[in-house]
């Protein structure tokens, strides 16, 4: 048989400790094993975007430019950043001219991997990033991202359709996005044969542990082919993080999808990050692990929120409210149009949720944020929102929108963004202090000034 070697893309520097440490892990965390990590031969290294950039602002007081330009001083592998469409990094759509200059810039300070996703899978929200980081002259490989989820609308035919669609915008490579570990070992071998028949671009498959299928998904998606897994390191792997990367080498050595990656290779750096981690959760006093939980399948919390939520509720000293949270997320999920949960869907349903458990009354209280992922601020959700709903909540009829671009158009551009900077005192402003003002105005105000910058 012909060899068909497995590529894997290692996130210990991204997910891995998003999902289990709540995105703490330091960048001097990270630097002394960086040289070793680059030489093991990863597809990619996931080390940037998601939570990465909101955290290093607000909790670690490091510029999230800055980390990246140290970790590409140290790294050939790619480093891979996980993107949201027009929602970049932020809780927000921003304009077509923040998105083109973001993209712009983590391209110049090395980003090799953009993945880019829609929490609705709407191809609409997709289509800005996706066209700047193509014309980036790095050359950045492009990858378009299928969100899975599972509800009635949901099936592997609709993600077939929406891979074509990705694929005929030019992305380099498609990934199954499976952020909750809802993706079962035989639909997932059944997606991943229609993929390959379908589209011409390599697979991918990244899922979490949280139901307790990981490896067993990675396997039949390996038998029906496909090209790249992502997987963490021992020490953040599993529970709610990634299937474990020495776990899948040795599975497969031997064997036709023989990575070719050394096991022993990875010892040293597998225990730098197990002191590593005691140390994150000792100083930010964190859970730091999480039980299998099969009933993922009907809550759907993604990984990095599940530990949030988990936090969350310890510090409100509620912890026995969380299977009533658990229960409420799919009923205000379904109101909604069973949009996929991930960053910032999960957020705003949870929120949602949370408030309807704690005030003991559904929707006595709706957030703003609610309301305009209702009526279609975000996109279109995957079902029409029903229009009773839509009046319950407050939402009348001429604030119901189809096009979801048109509100883009409105939002603040770059010079709007320095404008509002100089305005309050910071001259000679950067164009990537720009870009963290513009997705997170106040912390990053509050960090230039911590830092002497204005
Ligand atoms: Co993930």
């Amino acid at each position: 048989m012909a060899k068909k070697p497995v590529k894997i893309t290692e996130t210990i520097l991204r997910d891995a400790h998003q999902s289990l440490v709540a995105t703490r892990m330091r960048y001097e965390d990270m630097e002394p094993q960086l040289e070793a990590l680059d030489k093991i031969g990863y597809n990619a290294l996931e080390a940037w975007g998601g939570a990465t950039f909101d955290t290093c602002l607000r909790f670690l007081g490091e510029d999230p430019w800055e980390r990246l330009d140290k970790l590409k001083a140290h790294l050939k592998t790619p480093i891979q950043m996980l993107l949201r469409g027009q929602n970049l990094l932020g809780y927000n759509h921003y304009s077509n001219d923040v998105v083109k200059a973001f993209v712009k810039k983590a391209s110049e300070h090395g980003v090799g991997v953009f993945r880019i996703f829609d929490a609705l899978n709407d191809v609409q929200n997709l289509t800005v990033a996706i066209k700047a980081a193509l014309e980036c002259k790095e050359k950045p490989h492009v990858q378009g991202c299928l969100v899975y989820t599972i509800s009635p609308y949901h099936t592997n035919e609709t993600f077939v359709e929406l891979a074509k669609k990705l694929e005929k915008m030019g992305v380099h490579s498609v990934c199954i996005k499976d952020m909750s570990g809802l993706l079962k070992p035989y639909v997932a071998e059944d997606l991943v044969k229609k993929l390959k028949a379908a589209v011409k671009v390599p697979i991918e498959l990244h899922t979490h542990y949280t139901s307790g299928f990981g490896s067993m998904t990675y396997l039949k998606a390996i038998e029906a082919g496909v090209d790249i897994i992502d997987c963490a390191l021992a020490p953040f792997a599993c529970d709610t993080s990634q299937p474990c990367t020495e776990t899948m080498i040795a599975t497969l050595e031997g064997t036709v999808y023989d990575t070719g990656l050394s096991r022993q290779d990875l010892i040293p750096i597998s225990k730098h990050f197990t002191e590593v981690k005691k140390r994150i959760i000792k100083e930010f006093n964190l859970k730091g692990y999480f039980d299998v939980n099969p009933s993922v399948l009907d809550f759907q919390i993604p990984g990095g929120m599940l530990s949030n939520l988990a936090n969350q509720l310890k510090e409100n000293g509620m912890e026995d409210k969380y299977q009533d949270l658990l229960d409420e997320m799919p009923r205000v999920r379904k109101d909604v149009g069973y949009p996929p949960l991930v960053t910032p869907s999960s957020q705003i349903v949870g929120t949602m949720a949370t408030m309807n458990v704690m005030m003991g009354q559904r929707y006595k209280m709706v957030p703003k944020e609610f309301k305009d992922l209702a009526r279609g601020k975000f996109g279109h959700a995957p079902l029409e929102v029903d229009k009773a709903f839509l009046h319950s909540i407050g939402v009348k009829d001429e604030e119901i929108i189809t096009d979801c671009a048109v509100e883009d158009a409105k939002a603040a551009t770059m010079a709007q963004f320095k404008e509002e900077l100089t305005g309050k005192g910071y001259s000679n402003v950067s164009e990537e202090d720009i870009l963290s003002y513009a997705l997170f105005p106040q912390v990053a105000e509050e960090f230039f000034k911590a830092k002497g910058r204005m």
